[in-house]
């Protein structure tokens, strides 16, 4: 066998490496914390860098590895080249990065030498020494002191080398040849940044001759919980002699045992679940050794098309997550990965799928102990290979599944993945993989996985076809997953009695940009069926590299494209919850009251009775739950009081009555604030926001105010009405059919002429539909005045006007009359009735845009706020009073696009403290007010290339289409698109 071609040679996978074994880290007995028998070889290496593969090896023979740092660089242990400014970065989704051609890869293959050295001990030389490597992508070839010492692959598992024989006392020498492809880049084709490179720990374990190489914990429970016994079946390297112990979660000492497979007995254990996750700690030792591994109990079952965790019907609350950070790339530290987990727990999430591989494998003992379930997924996906032949096709799609040269990588890939993380509590369900079509290689590790551990479920979701001809056997799976499928195929799931296993989303509400605006939907799919696992956004945090600032102090993020790669797939990678840097979008606020932990609903407005339901699984709101509460008139408060003494069991409800006086008129709600009761060490202070609930008990009869006769008149030429009166001159463009300029108290409101608007700067979800509304023309449409007449009646001047909006060599899209009244304080009174082109696509917003001074930057607004609220996003905003400037009115996406609206209003005044505009509607109205023009939003890439306006601009919608998640998700529900055939659009606009 030529060795420098074991990376293009799928039938070996590992040479001179351990079999995999379940993750931990050995101690000597009389250690405290840290381990002092492993010791760590991060940091700096030297390094070198190669275009190709072929250049390594002038002679083609391993003597040529160089062991010489002088012409070498350094580089940090554990890192990606590319963030250590070798090579360069590329972003492709399902796109292979090489010729589609396995298991061949390009021979002009990028690599990186790696170099180090470290001290052996005369003591370490009484020990075994393994060699271990977290994480590296994609394969490396290994020499130890010159002497070729093995090779692996599957980037994110563990590969451990016994390097004893090699080692000296002394110095001794670890080089490390890492390829940038090899054969198992076609099974590692997740949507992901692409980068290389040594990325996780490193570092080396001294054990003893005689020692436990694996061990795996299996709990069982009776059948009323009562009783756990706890069973640790080991693999053992020599014979050592065993002694175990099970300490109870304060650290008690409750059992020991001995022997080859120590067994425990835990009367009326403490079970684990996410919301607490208590854990036992195991001991394991044998002379000179002590393992620790902590132990959590717990049960899962799906009886009835029913998941059950510990006998009670659990939904999740997930996310998506991969190892990114905009700086470190891959390389995640405990910290960093802390930081998700605690920002999850803060909004309401439960669950984690480690998308599309396994994460380092302390990441699973974070969940277990913070207390999440985790769909832990093989480090597989074959996406690309449906884009062989340049179109997307099906039975392509499956081709690295069903070619047999992969069976034997696709089974290590899943046994790597179950091996390693077996012994962590929080592992709910073993994922095959992602995206790689199904065969009989899938078949054959499904079984394995099923005869290893019983005592997890099963997951994969790209099974829905047969591929050339193979008949699918799921028999291996215990649940039916999808991705993005609509509402209404959930709902014809549920409907037909075939469908007899649980249902979840492993990927849904697509995050991407300004959305998702169906989380709620989904959510009420979830409670409204038991069979409903719940689901998991897509996803955790957008992908991006970190490239400094602008002169003027703005964050650079680079995407796609960026780094002038070719295939690359843009912005895709930009659609998570949160920034790279960890903000959050408005769409996790959204998510996090989507999923609060307690719903209310108004059962009595005079008595303020109302029904709580508590939807947590296992925990009563006695434990957790403080409602601070409002009583609201027209955005006022009018009483409010606190809660704290709740006690309603999981999944019960109960009444409450608020001890306030509930108004009669006006717009009045109820908000009922859910806090933390308690503090949380980890996650939260006391009073941490769980979310809230917004009961509207009333909403105000709107009247229009009188107008105010007297004093106006109206005077026309050719292209102009100007209307004045005692204190304003208001000037009406004839062509255009809205105002041209409006001047009060002798100041110019308007920088610039009004216009209609009838666009809005895509959002990612509305990237399919852009096409349609810019060939319609929505974008900059045309205006066709056919009739414009004005007089004086009563004191008030009215102008009525006809005309349409069209692009250019089409037919009008929308259809407009209106008339326009202006009293003698300057009061404009509009009604617009609209008549759409229902042929035409759907519009994203009608409205009108103006611009005002630069001042003008402060809108006070009765609607739904603080957030950027749509009609299908506004679950993090209520109903209230607010005042916000322009800054705080922007959501500053990395990719800019429509943001800021604020939905459900009734009224807003755009100010500068002196001058002011205002507002009305009897129905409610969209607003935005905005540094930026739709126009400079539409055509940036980056939000650090934006330019601000001259002024500011403030659109008001009679209607604007909502986000929906049509990035990756079903198309925007039609209900959320503005797609009325005729309209009346009612407003006052008044200037101070
Ligand atoms: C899914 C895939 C994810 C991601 C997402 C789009 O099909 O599983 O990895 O690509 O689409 O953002
Ligand atoms: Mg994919």
């Amino acid at each position: 066998m030529e060795f420098t071609k074991l990376h293009e040679n799928p039938d070996v996978l590992h040479v001179g490496a351990c079999p995999p074994r379940s993750y931990y880290l050995p101690k000597a007995p009389d250690d405290g914390g840290e381990s002092s028998r492993v010791c760590s070889l991060n940091g700096t290496w030297s390094f070198r860098y190669f275009d190709s593969f072929l250049d390594v090896f002038p002679d083609g023979t391993a003597a040529d590895i160089c062991f010489d740092e002088d012409d070498m660089d350094e580089i940090e242990v554990p890192s990606c080249w590319q963030n250590a400014g070798y090579d360069c970065h590329m972003y492709t989704n399902v796109r292979y990065p090489i010729p589609f051609d396995p298991p061949f890869v390009p021979d002009e293959n990028p690599c990186g030498l790696y170099l180090r050295r470290f001290e052996i001990s005369a003591e370490d030389r009484t020990r075994r020494t393994y060699l271990n490597f977290e994480g590296v992508d994609s394969c490396f070839y290994l020499w130890v002191n010159e002497q070729f010492a093995g090779y692996s692959q599957v980037s994110h598992s563990t590969s451990e080398f016994d390097i004893t024989d090699l080692l000296v006392e002394g110095e001794n020498a670890v080089a490390v040849l890492v390829l940038k492809w090899c054969d198992g880049t076609y099974l590692e084709d997740q949507d992901k940044l692409r980068m290389s490179g040594i990325f996780r720990d490193v570092y080396l374990i001294s054990r003893p001759e005689n020692h436990i190489r694996d061990f795996f914990v299996k709990t069982a429970l009776n059948e009323d919980f009562s009783r756990a016994t706890i069973r640790v079946e080991t693999e053992l390297c020599g014979k050592p002699e065993i002694s175990a112990a099970l300490y109870a979660p304060d650290g008690e000492l409750l059992q020991i045992a001995a022997g080859e497979n120590p067994v425990f007995t835990v009367e009326r254990p403490q079970l684990w679940n996410a919301e607490d996750p208590v854990q036992y700690t195991l001991r394991l030792a044998t002379p000179d050794e002590v393992i620790e591994q902590k132990v959590g109990i717990s049960k899962i079952e799906i009886r009835g098309g029913v998941l059950y965790f510990n006998g009670v019907k659990i939904k999740l609350r997930g996310v998506n997550r991969h190892d990114s950070d905009p700086v470190t790339g891959y390389t995640i530290s405990r910290e960093q990965a802390k930081r998700d987990l605690i920002l999850m727990k803060q909004h309401n999430i439960n669950a984690v799928r480690t998308s599309h591989y396994p994460n380092a494998p302390w990441f699973l003992q974070l969940c277990s102990e913070y207390g999440f379930y985790v769909i832990a997924e093989a480090d597989i996906e074959s996406h690309g290979a449906s884009m062989q032949t340049g179109a997307h096709g099906m039975d392509e799609y499956a081709d690295v599944a069903l070619n047999p040269i992969f069976d034997k990588a696709i089974l290590d890939r899943i046994q790597r993945s179950v091996i390693r993380d077996k012994n962590n509590a929080c592992v709910l369900m073993w994922s095959y993989g992602n995206e790689s079509g199904w065969g009989p290689s899938f078949e054959k590790a499904g079984a394995w996985v099923k005869s290893y551990d019983p005592s997890r479920l099963t997951h994969y979701e790209n099974t829905y076809y047969d591929a050339r001809g193979h008949k699918n056997d799921l028999s291996s799976l215990d649940t039916v997953s999808r991705m993005y499928p609509a509402p209404e195929w959930i709902e014809e799931y549920f409907a037909d009695p075939k469908n007899t296993q649980p249902l979840v989303l492993c990927e849904y509400i697509h995050a991407m940009g300004n959305g998702p605006g169906d989380a709620e939907q989904y959510q009420q799919l979830i409670m409204r069926h038991d069979g409903f696992m719940g689901g998991f956004v897509w996803e955790w945090c957008d992908h991006a590299v970190y490239g400094g600032t602008t002169p003027d102090n703005r964050d650079i993020f680079r995407y796609g494209g960026d780094f002038g790669e070719f295939p690359n797939d843009g912005n895709f990678c930009m659609d998570g919850l949160v920034y790279p840097d960890r903000t959050p979008h408005t769409g996790l606020l959204e998510y996090k009251n989507v999923i609060r932990p307690v719903r209310a609903e108004l059962l009595d407005a005079k008595t303020a009775e109302i029904r709580l339901t508590n939807y947590r699984d296992f925990t009563n709101t006695d434990e957790f739950l403080m409602i601070s509460w409002e009583i609201q008139q027209d955005g006022e408060t009018t009483a409010c009081g606190v809660l704290d003494d709740i006690a309603i069991a999981p999944h019960e409800s109960g009444v409450i009555r608020l001890n306030g006086e509930v108004p009669e008129t006006g717009d009045v709600t109820i908000l009922l604030n859910y806090s933390a009761k308690k503090d949380d060490s980890v996650f939260f202070p006391k009073g941490h926001a769980l979310g809230f609930d917004q009961l509207i008990v009333s909403r105000a009869a709107r009247s229009e105010a009188p107008l105010a006769p007297g004093g106006v008149q109206a005077v026309e030429d050719g292209r102009h009405i100007t209307v004045t009166g005692p204190d304003f001159r208001y000037v009406f463009s004839k062509t255009q059919g809205v105002f041209e300029s409006l001047v009060k108290s002798n100041a110019s409101l308007m920088t610039r002429p009004m216009t209609w608007n009838t666009y809005r700067a895509p959002t990612d979800n509305d990237q399919y539909i852009d096409a349609a509304w810019k060939q319609a023309g929505y974008d900059c449409p045309q205006v066709k005045v056919y009739g414009c007449e004005s007089r004086v009646e009563n004191g008030v001047a009215a102008i009525d006007c006809t005309l349409s909006l069209a692009a250019v060599y089409r037919r009008p899209f929308l259809r407009l009359e209106c008339r326009f009244e202006i009293d003698g304080a300057g009061r404009i009174r509009a009604e617009i009735r609209g008549a759409r082109d229902t042929a035409q696509a759907y519009l994203p917003r009608f409205g009108l845009r103006m611009f005002l001074p630069k001042s003008f930057d402060t809108a006070e607004y009765f609607g739904y706020g603080p957030y950027e609220s749509y009609c299908d996003k506004h679950q993090a905003s209520y109903l209230g009073r607010f005042a916000q400037r322009t800054d705080d009115l922007f959501e500053d996406y990395v990719k800019p696009q429509e943001n800021g609206s604020r939905f459900g209003c009734k009224s807003v005044t755009v100010t500068d403290g002196a001058g002011a505009v205002t507002v009305t509607s009897p129905a409610d109205f969209s607003f935005n007010l905005s540094r930026y023009t739709q126009e400079e939003l539409a055509a940036k890439k980056h939000n650090y290339e934006l330019n601000q306006s001259p002024d500011v601009v403030f659109c008001f919608d009679y209607r604007m289409s909502g986000v929906g998640s049509n990035s990756c998700g079903p198309q925007l529900a039609k209900p959320m698109r503005f797609d009325e055939e005729t309209f009346t659009f009612r407003f006052d606009l008044v200037v101070e």
